[in-house]
């Protein structure tokens, strides 16, 4: 057995790493090195959007994978590799632009997967996981279900605040301040916290941030419930969906 002085020894001298997947990754400088390129693209769509797609999306990303995963009983390994998700789903990006992207990453995460201690069976579900981040059409794990889910609740000012383009939408998105997730026995609840002149018809330019969420609900044989400032929306009632 090991001693305690020896153990204490390894964890001072850093030769010992207790690090999940997700700080591994987080420290791999060639990792690093694709986010600091994507971070000097612009994405922009028919002279729109420009929303941040860094590293700053990619924590946050991961921490609402955290919160959902652990909220529906996940085991510390499940959300360590939802996490990982998170922090690879963009990286296709680096190619430019956001058509496709999500293929893209799945396949260039595969060369970072490989240096990591993942099984087989787990770099499939993270690739699949990767490649239905955008839409949620064919949601096949946990995993997957938290990503496409984090994804679209990274709707807070963070992501326009620092944009070229300071249109009305990206100026209404900045009044978005916090958005938090509870998964309920029996309700899947999206709760905004908003300045008060919020104007919630925005959300028509992106109705991902409600129909995934709602699409994630009916997944989990869920309610979902829309909550602005404390008051619950009946989103369908401004919603123009196109499904
Ligand atoms: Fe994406
Ligand atoms: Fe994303």
């Amino acid at each position: 057995m090991v001693s305690e002085k020896i153990l204490d020894f390894y964890k001072k001298t850093s030769v010992y790493t207790d690090l999940g997947l997700y700080e591994v990754l987080l420290n791999n400088k060639d990792y690093l090195e694709i986010v600091r390129k994507i971070e000097n693209i612009k994405f922009i769509t028919d002279g729109k959007w420009d929303w941040e797609h860094g590293l700053g999306h990619y924590k946050r990303v991961a921490e609402y994978v955290k919160r959902i995963l652990s909220q529906l009983g996940a085991n510390q390994r499940l959300i360590d590799l939802g996490m990982v998700s998170a922090l690879l789903h963009d990286i296709g990006l680096i190619k430019g632009d956001k058509k496709d992207h999500a293929l893209e990453s799945s396949v260039l995460s595969i060369k970072f997967m490989k240096d990591m201690d993942i099984t087989d069976q787990e770099k499939e579900m993270l690739c699949q996981a990767i490649l239905d981040h955008s839409k949620g059409s064919s949601i096949q794990s946990l995993v997957g279900l938290a990503l496409v889910l984090a994804d679209k609740l990274d709707v807070t000012y963070h992501r326009t605040q620092n944009s070229s383009i300071q249109d009305q939408m990206n100026k209404e998105i900045q009044k978005i301040k916090q958005v938090d997730i509870e998964i309920t026995r029996t309700d899947l609840i999206v709760a905004y916290k908003t300045i008060n002149n919020f104007n919630v018809s925005v959300l028509n330019n992106w109705n991902k941030a409600l129909t995934i969420p709602e699409k994630c609900a009916e997944y989990l044989g869920k309610r979902f419930i829309f909550i602005i400032n404390d008051k619950e929306i009946d989103y369908r009632n401004f919603l123009k969906l196109d499904n």
